[in-house]
């Protein structure tokens, strides 16, 4: 069996942008072109989501928050639920390190994945080793006890709504990336460790991004591994000729015609 995984290029916006900047910026990604065969996502904080609904709307590009509680609703003062983003967004990121890294756990991103999955989302989850994981050679124990916490139990069609960005923690705003192997080779790792956690044909669909610092420049040696299919781009992502000539150099690295054996 064949399958064949389109590439996702998402953007997270962060904490960036007023609403002026976040709409003029959206109306500057809906200009580039964007070829057939590769997703593009717009990821801005929540108070850009319905503006940003109305910029991208009948363009094909995708929508969602980056973030979500797991409950859907009650008393949470300041969290978004995800039946709040249901219906109109399509996808949430949730696990991602800088989230992590102000104390949330492998229990709560894996509460927030479901909870997005219940409510019809799609759901983007990242995981990554920091650098004093790597250095001590626990990247890749960091990663699969990210993974496992986060999908074990799903069962495949569930799956089929899940995307894993591979984000390692030191690459992340920094100007240094992982080596395109080193993309590849944990990005393999990752859906070998969801064939053993969920199902091999599940595995063999499930779309596996990289991310950290990926740039213009680097994309499309980045974005090119056999199981890298596309980045979830932070910087880069905040200015529209660049976002423009990731989302090319996805596609030129995985031509929409192309399958990969599973
Ligand atoms: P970066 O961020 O591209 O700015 O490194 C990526 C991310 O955190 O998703």
């Amino acid at each position: 069996m064949a399958t064949a995984r389109i590439p996702l290029v998402a953007g997270n916006w962060k904490m960036n942008t007023t609403i002026p900047e976040g709409v003029a910026l959206a109306q500057a990604i809906t200009a580039v072109p964007r070829p057939d065969g590769v997703e593009v996502a717009l990821l801005p904080p929540f108070v850009h989501l319905w503006t940003v609904a109305e910029v991208v709307a009948g363009t094909g590009i995708a929508l969602g928050a980056q973030d979500c509680f797991w409950e859907d609703r009650g008393a949470f003062t300041g969290e978004i639920s995800p039946l709040m983003l249901a219906g109109w967004c399509d996808l949430v990121l949730v696990g991602h390190s800088e989230r992590r890294a102000m104390g949330e756990t492998d229990e709560q991103v894996a509460r927030k994945l479901r909870a997005g999955l219940a409510a019809g989302l799609r759901v983007i989850v990242a995981v990554g080793e920091t650098l004093a994981e790597r250095r001590a050679e626990r990247a890749l124990d960091v990663v699969r006890r990210q993974l496992s916490a986060a999908v074990a139990g799903l069962d495949g069609g569930a799956l089929a709504r899940v995307a894993v960005a591979y984000e390692p923690v030191w690459a992340i705003g920094t100007g240094v990336t992982a080596t395109p192997d080193d993309a590849q080779t944990m990005c393999g790792a990752i859906r070998t460790e969801v064939g053993a956690l969920v199902s091999a044909d599940a595995a063999a669909g499930l779309q596996v991004l990289y991310g950290g610092s990926v740039t213009a420049e680097n994309a499309g040696a980045l974005l090119a591994g056999g199981d890298v299919d596309g980045g979830l781009i932070g910087g880069a992502s905040l200015q529209a000729a660049a976002f423009g000539a990731i989302i090319a150099a996805a596609a030129q690295v995985r031509p929409a015609s192309t399958t990969h054996p599973s």
